[in-house]
């Protein structure tokens, strides 16, 4: 089995995550197939510095060795900020309204990923498999290539790749994706994005493009595009839950509600997991159904996320305005309907709050696969499981149809799903959630690496 080297933005896994899935079961995954193979990994410190030097700082644990480097100021703004996070993430959520085409910010994205090429180089030896991850690295293979590295490189897409309408919107799309033509495997969430990506190679780049097996030949070179949808680290959310941190989190919040149902929501504070049109569907709910404000409580966990980007500052003043809002309409002196959190929490603490809470509500707009969606049903009570309302348009969805699927844009919907949540007998519960159980533990982190990587190394090298 050859060396793994994982490449991807950020390599150090936040301790106190609070949100979004990926980072701690993504972390757990390669880290253990990094242990087997003895493999790197290598990305970006966090840090910041006036010049970028290219230094390298090497730590192994456990047989893993993680190498960071540091990355100017300059590099930050428009490589983090700008071109990944002002231009990319927008747009690939289907965001063109919030998509910002700055010619400085795809030129820092060009000069850090040639620093990602020129520090990641010279760690990689002949026969290492290379696996790069996320928007933020799309054209790092070719800039590897441009080195003379022969290995075989792969590429997965955490978030969703959008429709080829929007996607030309994007100034110099055609040389970016031809830059993603360099890898040997190219690996989604989904089928939908998958055939976004595909469309886009048949139409817009005159490839040809076997839909069957995902082939694509074009200028002489041969990729494959698969769907390999992520999910999370099973075993390792059990034992998280089973732990004293655990129960005790799930008894203050359960001691808290008293005999309110309480109803979870936890998510990165970004616009793109539609979080004031959830309090929207929430605030219907309360109009439709005055008689049971005093039935349930909403508990919304939010630690803020890229706060240098305005319309993430933007989303949280919203937020903030509309849960003020609800809470002044509809509090009394002892009850307030909605708890706003910005806080992070561990992942047992989260295991407890999933666990306590009967209604879980996943409502991105757009997101490429949704982890707290798996981990919300890895932490249920098989005797006693909650209800999990998830947008139709996350990633999950399409793996996860037994839970009750909504259109997050629409009030109604949202408030149906909680009605219908709140007065679903224990069998419904227990059938749809033995259903849900049985994809988020058999389709785990382990099976979509080993999926991933077993695939790469069967592709033969053109
Ligand atoms: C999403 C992206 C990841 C990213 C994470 C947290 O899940 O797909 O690549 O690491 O958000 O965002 P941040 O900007 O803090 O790394």
């Amino acid at each position: 089995m050859s060396r793994l080297v994982v490449i991807s933005n950020r390599v150090a896994v936040p301790k106190a995550r609070g949100a979004a899935g990926a980072q701690g079961g993504l972390a757990g995954a390669l880290n253990s197939a990094l242990k087997e193979n003895g493999g790197i990994w290598f990305g970006w410190s966090g840090g910041e510095v006036d010049e970028f030097t290219g230094e390298i700082s090497l730590q192994s644990a456990d047989g893993v060795t993680t190498a960071t480097m540091d990355l100017a100021s300059q590099d930050v703004e428009e490589y983090y900020n700008g071109y990944a996070n002002s231009t990319l993430w927008p747009l690939f959520h289907y965001r063109i309204d919030l998509t910002e085409y700055e010619r400085e910010f795809g030129k820092g994205y060009e000069r850090v990923n040639e620093r990602f090429a020129q520090s990641a180089a010279p760690l990689i030896e002949e026969g290492d498999m290379v696996w790069v991850h996320d928007y933020h690295l799309l054209p790092l293979g070719q800039r590897l290539r441009a080195r003379g590295l022969k290995n075989r490189i792969g590429f997965f897409l955490h978030i969703p790749w959008p429709p080829t309408r929007l996607f030309v919107s994007l100034p110099y799309h055609e040389r970016l994706v031809r830059t993603m033509l360099d890898y040997d495997l190219i690996g989604f969430q989904t089928q939908e994005w998958l055939e976004s990506f595909l469309h886009y190679c048949r139409k817009e780049l005159g490839a040809q493009v076997d839909e069957d097996s995902g082939r694509i030949a074009f200028e002489g070179r041969i990729v494959h595009a698969r769907a390999y949808p992520i999910g999370i680290d099973y075993d390792h959310l059990q034992q998280q839950a089973s732990t004293g941190e655990a129960r005790q989190a799930g008894q203050r919040l359960l001691s808290s509600t008293r005999r309110r149902t309480a109803m979870l929501g936890v998510d990165r504070l970004d616009y793109s997991k539609g979080l004031p049109e959830r309090i929207d569907g929430i605030s219907r709910f309360f109009d439709q159904n005055p008689d049971r404000v005093r039935d349930l409580v909403y508990i919304q966990i939010a630690p803020p996320s890229r706060e240098d980007v305005a319309s993430y500052r933007k989303i949280r003043q919203e937020l903030e305005q509309k849960t003020g809002q609800i809470n002044g309409a509809r509090s009394e002196v002892d009850l307030v309907p909605i708890r706003y959190v910005n806080k992070g929490h561990s992942l047992a603490e989260l295991c407890g709050f999933y666990r306590a809470a009967k209604i879980g509500l996943v409502t991105p707009l757009r997101d490429g696969m949704n982890l707290v969606a798996k981990e919300y049903i890895a932490a249920q009570d098989p005797e006693d499981p909650g209800v999990l309302i998830l947008s139709r348009f996350a990633g999950a969805a399409m793996q996860m149809p037994e839970a009750v699927l909504v259109n997050p844009h629409s009030p109604d919907d949202v408030s149906h799903a909680i009605k219908q949540a709140l007065d679903m007998p224990t069998e419904e519960k227990k059938r749809r959630y033995n259903a849900l159980i049985k994809t988020v533990r058999q389709d785990n982190v382990q099976r979509w690496t080993e999926n991933f990587t077993s695939d790469l190394a069967a592709l033969p090298r053109t």
